[in-house]
């Protein structure tokens, strides 16, 4: 007999309960505008959930990859957060096969965005320093996509104030590299500035609790993300949801979300938050929903608020 694919539903979005490797065939083609997803670790963590041996990452992560790439817009992104692990005192090379493996399916290998942690975790090795830095890989399918490059404008900085404040002359001619590179600035653009885009390194704190999930990323990560290639309304789509962080940043900024998880500990876990989460919101009738009630914590109802007040400024604004 046929099991029926657990659903559990919110105002925003949907959770799946199963393996990714069937239920993404279920989703219909072009149907997702941005895909943020950070899957297992080449055998890490084989205590907690399901690892895969890194061996057989990119055997067992291509099927996925093509289901990816079905499901995706044409002008949609990918971001893939994951680092190859350590065995036997040396990096592996999983993640560089799984992006030449990619590129032959058809996907462009467009960006690197660095996520560097400003908390990670102390310690000593005999041959390396602590790890401080995850790989954020930016996959689009073509090569002009959908990019709000705007909405992440940064302040410029109080240093600025003083420098700009005493142009030189050679501040008003670009000034191209000394060592030939075809990199040049002229200070000169800044002024007049008072926000400008930021780098592609992303300095963010690793939660700091994990809230039953051992391998969360911040809700800032995919928020950034969501910022940067999505509009309201668009959906996201994370097929290793774990506790349902990219669903959170989704609503949060007013987007949907289709959500995976294989494990049903998690999928419950991630439910019960998402549901807790919108329910902050929209006192909309949840019941019958709800696989698992928890009560949203501190640091998700803060989150609610301030996406609540962001959506209400940008009504009034609009
Ligand atoms: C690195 S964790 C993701 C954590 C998530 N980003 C968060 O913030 O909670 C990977 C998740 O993928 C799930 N997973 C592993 N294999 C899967 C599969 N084939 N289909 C769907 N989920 C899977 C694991 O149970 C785990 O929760």
């Amino acid at each position: 007999m046929k099991r029926r694919t657990r659903i559990a539903r919110t105002p925003h979005g949907r959770l799946l309960l199963g393996d990714c490797a069937d239920l993404l065939k279920k989703q219909r083609s072009g149907s997702v505008d941005l895909i943020v997803t950070s899957p297992p670790y080449g055998d890490n963590r084989r205590t907690t959930y399901q690892g895969v041996k890194t061996g057989e990452y990119v055997t067992w992560f291509v099927p996925i990859a093509r289901q990816m790439y079905r499901v995706l817009k044409d002008d949609g992104s990918l971001i893939l957060n994951v680092k190859e692990r350590v065995i036997k005192g040396e990096r592996g090379t999983y993640v560089i096969e799984l992006i030449l493996a990619m590129r032959q399916l058809g996907w462009r290998w467009t960006e690197e965005y660095v996520w560097t942690k400003k908390n990670s975790y102390p310690g000593k090795w005999p041959n390396r320093f602590r790890d401080a830095w995850e790989r954020c890989l930016h996959f689009t399918k073509q090569r002009q996509f959908r990019m709000y490059q705007d909405e992440m404008k940064i302040p410029l900085g109080k240093w600025a104030e003083r420098r700009l404040a005493n142009v030189r002359p050679y501040d008003l001619i670009r000034q191209t590299s000394a060592v030939g590179s075809p990199f040049g600035k002229k200070v000169a653009n800044w002024i007049g500035k008072t926000h400008v885009y930021p780098t592609n390194v992303l300095n963010l704190a690793t939660e700091s609790r994990n809230r039953g999930h051992s391998a969360t990323f911040p809700v800032s990560l995919p928020e950034n993300f969501i910022r940067l290639f999505t509009c309201p309304g668009d959906t996201v789509l994370d097929p290793f949801i774990g506790s349902g962080t990219t669903a959170l940043a989704a609503i949060g900024l007013e987007r949907r979300y289709v959500g995976i998880e294989i494990s049903a500990d998690y999928f419950d876990l991630a439910a019960g938050r998402l549901l807790a989460f919108e329910h902050l919101q929209s006192n909309t009738d949840l019941s019958g929903g709800a696989p698992r009630k928890v009560a949203a914590s501190r640091a998700d109802v803060g989150r609610r608020k301030t996406a609540i007040r962001r959506v209400a400024a940008a009504r009034s604004r609009s």
